[in-house]
This record gives C-alpha cells, sequence and structure tokens, in this order.
C-alpha cells in the first residue's frame, strides 16, 4: 500500500484527480477499449471531481470512452432526492464532464427487486471489462463504499443494513435526524472494489484519522473493511495531513520519504 500524503485537502485531492486524468490518458494511448472507474460520492471527492471538471474542459482528459460504476446508493430514496447518490453525481461531476449517459451507472434503489438489481450491476462490471481503477472514500470507521465493519471482505453487491454510528454521522445532509437517514444501501462489496486494477482512496481530516490508522498500521480485518486494501497489489490512500495525524511518526516518515 502506499500512502500520498499532502498538507493540505485541496492538494491531495488534485494529486488524485490528475492521477486519474493521466490514468485515463495513458490507457488511451494503447487501446480503443474503455477505461472503468468506480467512483464514490460523500464530502470527500469534490475537490478531486472539481479538478477533473477543469482538467475535462481544458482538453486535458476526456471521459468519452471512459465507463463509470458508482459504488453505492441508498436504498428507497428517491432518485431526485437531493441527497440520493444520483443528484450528488450529477452535481458534483456528470452534469459538468463529457461522459456519456449510457456510460453511467448507478445502483437503484428503488428497484422492484433489490438483490436481482445487485446481481446485475455486478453482470455489467463483468462485462464492461472489470475495474481499471477504483476511486473510493472512507467512513469515519473505516468501511469503504458502504460495506459496514464486519461486511465480509470478500463480499460483492448487495443489499446492507447501515449501522447507527452511519446514520448519525450521515444525519448532517438530512436535517441532522439519523432516522431520516435511509435504514439501508446498496453497496458494491469489499471484493469488488479490491478486484479493480488499482484502487485509490481519498481520507481528509482528523475525523478520519483513527481510520487511516486501522488501516495502515492495523490488521486486515472486517472491522474496518478499508484495511483489505493491505491484501491489494497496487492501492494507494491519498490524504491530508490531518487524516495522517493519528499515524506512528515512524510511519508517517517511511511514507513522506518513500513518496
Ligand atoms: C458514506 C458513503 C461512503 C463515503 C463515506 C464518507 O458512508 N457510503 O462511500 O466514503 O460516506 O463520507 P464523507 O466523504 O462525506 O466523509
Amino acid at each position: 500500500m502506499k500512502l500520498i500524503i499532502r498538507d493540505t485537502m485541496v492538494e491531495a485531492s488534485v494529486w488524485a484527480a490528475r492521477y486519474i486524468a493521466e490514468k485515463i490518458n495513458e490507457k488511451a494511448a494503447r487501446t480503443s477499449e474503455p477505461f472503468v472507474i468506480g467512483l464514490c460520492t460523500g464530502s470527500t471527492p469534490i475537490e478531486t471531481y472539481n479538478e477533473l471538471i477543469r482538467l475535462v474542459k481544458a482538453g486535458k482528459v476526456s471521459f468519452k470512452n471512459v465507463i463509470s460504476f458508482n459504488m453505492d446508493e441508498y436504498v428507497g430514496l428517491p432518485v431526485e432526492h437531493p441527497e440520493s447518490y444520483h443528484s450528488f453525481m450529477a452535481k458534483y461531476l456528470f452534469d459538468h464532464i463529457d461522459e456519456p449517459k449510457e456510460n453511467i451507472h448507478i445502483l437503484d434503489g428503488n428497484a422492484p427487486d433489490l438483490d436481482a438489481e445487485c446481481a446485475a450491476y455486478e453482470e455489467a462490471i463483468a462485462k464492461a471489462g472489470g475495474f481499471d481503477l477504483f476511486l473510493g472514500g472512507i467512513g469515519e470507521d473505516g468501511h469503504i463504499a458502504f460495506n459496514e465493519p464486519f461486511s465480509s471482505l470478500a463480499s460483492r453487491t448487495r443489499v446492507i443494513s447501515l449501522t447507527p454510528q452511519t446514520r448519525e454521522v450521515n444525519s448532517r445532509f438530512f436535517d441532522n435526524d439519523p432516522d431520516k437517514v435511509p435504514a439501508q444501501a446498496m453497496s458494491v462489496g469489499v471484493a469488488t472494489v479490491t478486484g479493480a486494477k488499482e484502487v485509490v482512496v481519498l481520507a481528509f481530516g482528523s475525523k478520519k484519522a483513527h481510520a487511516i490508522k486501522d488501516a495502515v498500521e492495523g490488521p486486515v480485518s472486517h472491522y474496518c473493511t478499508v484495511s483489505a486494501l493491505q491484501m491489494h497489489p497496487c492501492a494507494i490512500i491519498a490524504c491530508d495531513d490531518a487524516a495522517a495525524g493519528e499515524l506512528r511518526v515512524n510511519s508517517y516518515r517511511y511514507f513522506k520519504a518513500t513518496e
């Protein structure tokens, strides 16, 4: 695992966006096959998306041959609800870039058969050729996508019950009322994420410091599902100084020096 530590969230976000753009361009230079990317929501990726939008507008990268799959969505929240991940992605990324609509995939949290929707999602990912890169954020408890503590590290896309902690944390988007946060979500599994050729995870702020410590220095454990990245041959965590704040001094120095 690599850890890229920048002084600020904006610097780490710009690093991540340019890294993604470079990967898209590299693939486009060698093949006409699409670049398949996993995308996340939350406050964390917003600055990365802003930089990607700038790069698209400046003609430095194009999403015309990119296929994306978002990692999760709430169950039962209308698509047009401002806090649905459909709305989030349109607002912060898709409305501003050149990715064709038919290349955009987001789980349907209102599908009549949620299990069938999850199975079809995995099939569509496989049909697209699997992920070249998965961009993720993490929860304060170290969850990736909505893979809450005790999710199997071999899990695939499925319906999941959110923990009281996640509903509490996400209530900031729902009038600060945890009861307004849907109790269930659909999420790609840990193995769906780690099946990507490359995984880039963003983490910013001291609220994520404990999760980063567990993910980087702790054991691989279903208690902190992002720790599964320790088993991945090409995983990068891009964070700011605050999120690296609970690492051992020696770990911090090692990552700063080796980068
Ligand atoms: C939710 C999402 C995750 C996201 C996490 C962190 O739980 N399902 O995909 O990484 O929130 O959100 P934020 O970036 O707002 O801290």
